[in-house]
């Protein structure tokens, strides 16, 4: 029995911002941020966008792949084989309640899933990924899951903070995994071969909202000069995530017994250029093994493994059996990797 991913699907808002636009209302330009950060543009939601509408279309996207070209299931037919839908996003349309799983649940009439969302910042999808395998593990019946990540950045985003709205992005990716026959040991194995995942609590302060949760409420009567907004200490989230990286793949490398010459590709979290160049270095790996699509769409958070994903996977260049290695840190702070063999 293995977990595969058998669909993929992204949505990113048309609106593209270069980092010119951005230089025309703060202080900063293409060359600063192109050389930092490896960002040269980014895809901004129109205000009536919400979360749930680009997880929606991402996940119509990957139902589709399953529909075939002749279209032998309907997308709700399809939708009815959902066990689950687990949503990663920091940017739910809806604080506390209800979960944008169950807003996608309902929009696909996907009645036979159990929904929820997951908050584990940018390491959303590695963390939804191995809880979704989880939960068609324990009942055999349960057999397809949708996973999602998603993001509105733009709308808890400091527009005027040079040193944190340089970097985000909006955008959504959905895969679907399914429980099947394959095996998942010898030289046939398929799915999901081993997840890592981890914390580092302590650095809970280093990308925060610091507003509108239990702890600094917003106030009756209070006004806001800038939207809620997330604040972070680049500088620390980049050091830890570099070490992530870095300790991430030689843990995956480690317990599945394998060398990095094994391994086809490696999907890292889309945050900064220089953070994979960093963890690459120090690991000795070609740069080139790494796949990189940041300078278009920036760091959509959660959604950016799934919305690469569905690039390589649409673009042919994951095949079938392809060994590929997921990498994700973030806000928490929380890291994890999956080894999947395509
Ligand atoms: N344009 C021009 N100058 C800028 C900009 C900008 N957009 N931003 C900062 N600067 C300036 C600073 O003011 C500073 O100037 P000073 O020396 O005169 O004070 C100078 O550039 C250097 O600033 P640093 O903050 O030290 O720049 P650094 O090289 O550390 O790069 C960055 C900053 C890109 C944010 C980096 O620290 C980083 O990538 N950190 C990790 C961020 C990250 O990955 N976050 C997300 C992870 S979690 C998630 O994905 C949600």
């Amino acid at each position: 029995m293995a977990i595969e991913i058998i669909a993929t699907g992204k949505a990113v808002p048309p609106k593209r911002v270069s980092n010119k636009d951005l230089a025309a209302t703060i202080d900063t330009s293409d060359e600063w941020i192109r050389s930092h950060t490896g960002i040269g543009a980014r895809h901004i939601a129109h205000e009536d966008t919400a979360c749930s509408d680009l997880a929606l279309e991402a996940a119509r996207q990957a139902l589709e792949m399953l529909a075939g070209p002749r279209r032998e299931e309907t997308l709700e037919e399809i939708a009815l084989t959902l066990d689950m839908i687990i949503v990663g996003t920091a940017t739910p349309d809806y604080y506390a309640c209800p979960s944008t799983a169950c807003i996608i649940q309902d929009k696909l009439g996907a009645k036979n899933a159990a929904a929820m969302d997951l908050a584990a910042g940018c390491s959303g999808f590695i963390y939804g990924i191995e809880t979704a395998a989880g939960i068609l593990e324990t009942r055999k019946s349960r057999k397809r899951a949708l996973v999602i990540g998603a993001e509105i950045l733009s709308r808890i985003t400091d527009w005027t903070d040079r040193g944190t709205c340089v970097l985000f992005g909006d955008g959504a990716g959905a895969v679907i995994l399914e429980k099947t026959g394959a095996p998942r040991e010898g030289p046939e194995k398929r799915g999901l071969l081993r997840t890592v995942l981890g914390a580092d609590g302590s650095g809970w302060e280093h990308l925060i909202m610091p507003r509108g949760g239990s702890r600094n409420p917003l106030k009756p009567g209070e006004g806001l000069k800038t939207p809620l907004h997330l604040e972070m200490n680049g500088r620390a989230v980049y050091n830890f995530a570099v070490k992530a990286m870095t300790e991430t793949i030689e843990k995956l490398l480690a317990e599945e017994g394998i060398t990095i010459g094994q391994v086809e590709r490696i999907i890292p979290h889309q945050a900064n250029a220089r953070i994979v160049q960093a963890a690459a270095k120090r690991l000795g790996i070609a740069e080139e093994k790494f796949f990189l699509n940041i300078e278009e769409y920036a760091n959509t958070s959660a959604a950016s493994i799934p919305i690469a994903l569905d690039e390589m996977n649409r673009g042919g260049i994951l095949r079938k059996g392809d060994l590929i290695m997921t990498i994700g840190f973030g806000g928490g702070l929380t890291y994890g990797g999956n080894l999947i063999v395509w």
